[in-house]
């Protein structure tokens, strides 16, 4: 008689001994991916309904993507912005053009991003809209997410990414998710922007009531205030166009994107605004080694020609469309709301079934990943690749867990 190894369990143990618990992952060690799915180190194949919080749209290992990141490994992978490379140039240029705007800058996790933001923000507002020192005020959302770094976090309002890691940055006004009036409200001479997610992802999927963004969009241009869109998660065709905000026909006067844009290959992130705004920043005052980078920009530049095709933006609407449908005929077995746009769905269970978290470990032994939040929430962001057959294999598991 021949005895299996699995390898899950040892990797799962080194896991839990030797890193920092700031993670609570499902027992799913991955090793190889290719599109929507996952194989294990077991060997057992998952649909992958999470993809890197949409870091993942063109699915795993993309071989446009991947071509991009051999060729430019065989070139040259970073300079620093000490000097400039071949591929910058062209992957600002051609990302600024997919925004719209006269600039960007490049960096490389979504909370750097949002950093800069902020940074170009009380700048703008201090040299631009002439706003007293040290005074700048920036409105946020209650229930946002914007990354971990101690300034992000200190106008967070989740208790669990805020306390204890005080004292906070001043600066910002935290209103109700979705209140314009609150926003009108809040709004004072020493305000420079108003930061938002188009749609709050880790909130649990919210999408604001119809005609809040372009509320906020003609306060902003009413009070010499910069919007600033955290599209980090909701951009870049995961809600069926390009950017979420689209959807209202709105255009910030900044855009944050990071996650998708580079690949889920490597980390990229970027700010992108008009010259007014972003031009108001000078040598030494803002930057990062890694920014930029030419690996960076070579994955970045051809994640820019995917969404110029549109087939990405077109597969998310029409597949998010059929997601939606199958989610929606949940309701009422075991499912109590479903939100979300194109391939982008927060799924709230009936918290008298099972937690969000039981919700997702059935869903994984029955081989579909997917991320619980806030209770009794899942999160399903599969990548834009996803078939149809996929689609109604991942539902029909999510059925087969609610029915328990
Ligand atoms: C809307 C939004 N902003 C910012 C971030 C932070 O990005 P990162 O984890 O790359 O720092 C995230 C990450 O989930 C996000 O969803």
């Amino acid at each position: 008689m021949t005895t299996v190894e699995f390898r899950t369990p040892e990797a799962l143990a080194d896991a839990e001994r030797w890193t920092a618990h700031n993670y609570h992952p499902l027992p799913v060690v991955v090793a190889e991916a290719e599109g929507a799915w996952v194989t294990d180190v077991d060997g057992v194949r998952y649909l992958d309904f999470l993809a890197g919080y949409s870091a993942l749209n063109f699915g795993h290992r993309h071989p446009g993507l991947i071509a991009a990141a051999h060729a430019q490994l065989d070139r040259v992978t970073l300079t620093s912005r000490a000097f400039v490379h071949d591929q910058f140039g062209a992957f600002c240029r051609g990302l600024a053009e997919l925004c719209g705007k006269d600039m960007v800058l490049p960096m490389n996790t979504g909370a750097e991003a949002v950093e800069t933001a902020i940074k170009v923000a009380r700048k703008w507002g201090y040299r631009v809209k002439g706003v007293a020192d040290e005074r700048a005020e920036i409105i946020v959302a209650a229930d946002n997410f914007h990354g971990r770094t101690t300034t992000i976090v200190s106008f967070s309002t989740d208790p669990d990414a805020r306390a204890d890691f005080g004292p906070y940055t001043p600066g910002f006004v935290v209103v109700p998710y979705g209140d314009l009036a609150a926003v009108r409200d809040a709004i004072t001479p020493n305000t420079v922007a108003v930061l938002m997610e188009p749609i709050q992802g880790e909130a649990g999927v919210l999408v604001p009531p119809a005609g809040f963004l372009a509320g906020v969009r003609e306060l902003c241009t009413e009070h010499n205030v910069l919007m600033i869109a955290d599209e980090i998660q909701s951009g870049l065709g995961r809600t069926g166009k390009t950017f979420a905000i689209d959807h209202e026909g709105v255009v910030p006067d900044m855009y944050v994107l990071g996650k998708a844009l580079g690949g889920g290959i490597v980390p990229v992130s970027a700010v992108a605004a008009d010259r007014a705004v972003l031009g108001v920043l000078r040598p030494g005052e803002h930057g990062s080694t890694f920014g930029g980078n030419p690996l960076a920009c070579a994955v970045g530049t051809e994640v820019v020609r995917l969404l110029e095709t549109g087939e990405f933006q077109e597969r998310s609407a029409r597949l998010g469309a059929r997601l939606h449908a199958g989610l929606e005929a949940l309701i009422g077995q075991g499912v109590i709301a479903v939100r979300g746009r194109g391939l982008w769905a927060g799924v709230d269970i009936d918290p008298a079934l099972m937690t969000g978290r039981e919700a997702c470990e059935r869903l994984a032994q029955r081989g579909v990943l997917a991320k619980d939040t806030h209770g009794s929430t899942i999160r399903l962001a599969p990548p834009l690749v996803v078939t149809e057959e996929d689609l109604d294999h991942a539902l029909a598991q999510l059925a087969a867990v609610l029915r328990g």
